[in-house]
């Protein structure tokens, strides 16, 4: 008797850079307060849409085109996107992966992003860049959930591969890419200072 684990759900979780990443993240939140502040756009939409925080995802989400911190935020992504790619043995045939769209994103206390995935991309990711202590997680939801209409519940402590629910600490300097249909989630950030990161999507571009 076999029995197999097959349709897995890959995620991606690497320190940014091998060295200098304090600092690198130092200046990526220099540079968040800095739009943030000059955004009054987007702070109105936040105040909307996004109670608590701040994100520069509905006036500012192209970043990595205009600011040169996120330009090197970029390119030190690269390395990441292509070996996850690699692992997903993705046929991107004579196309590649673009990045489309790069945003901050601020939560201080209580505040929280709910469930969501990135449509029209392929890939996506988070790069945090201030994660105090004991702050938010992000959580990940078994794509399949929504299907499991009869389905029990799977014991507290399943293997990993079986769980339902799967989060990762958000630590500063650290990347995490994941396909962009899987949902996620950030709660009320329970820590009282600003939780901070980078999201950003790709799509498969060149392909026309
Ligand atoms: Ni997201």
């Amino acid at each position: 008797m076999t029995i197999r684990s097959w349709f897995p759900t890959l995620v991606y979780d690497a320190p940014l850079v091998r060295s200098g990443g304090t600092a690198f993240a130092r200046e990526v939140l220099a540079e968040t307060r800095r739009i943030r502040e000059h955004d009054v756009e987007g702070r109105k939409w936040c105040r909307k849409h996004y109670p608590l925080g701040y994100t520069s995802y509905a006036s500012l989400c192209r970043l990595h085109r205009s600011f040169s911190t996120f330009m090197r935020l970029e390119a030190l992504l690269a390395p990441h996107v292509k070996s996850f790619a690699r692992r997903l043995e993705l046929d991107l045939g004579k196309g590649r992966l673009r990045m489309t769209d790069c945003w901050v994103n601020v939560l201080p206390r209580a505040a929280a992003h709910g469930l969501h995935l990135h449509p029209l991309s392929v890939l996506s990711g988070t790069y945090f860049v201030q994660a105090p202590r004991g702050c938010s997680p992000i959580r990940l939801e078994d794509p399949r959930l929504d299907r499991r209409m009869a389905s029990p519940p799977r014991r507290a402590a399943c293997r990993p591969e079986n769980r339902q629910h799967v989060s990762y600490p958000a630590r500063t300097g650290r990347v995490i890419l994941f396909e962009s249909w899987l949902r996620h989630e950030v709660g009320p950030n329970p820590a009282g200072a600003d939780r901070v990161s980078v999201s950003f999507n790709y799509d498969w571009a060149g392909i026309a």
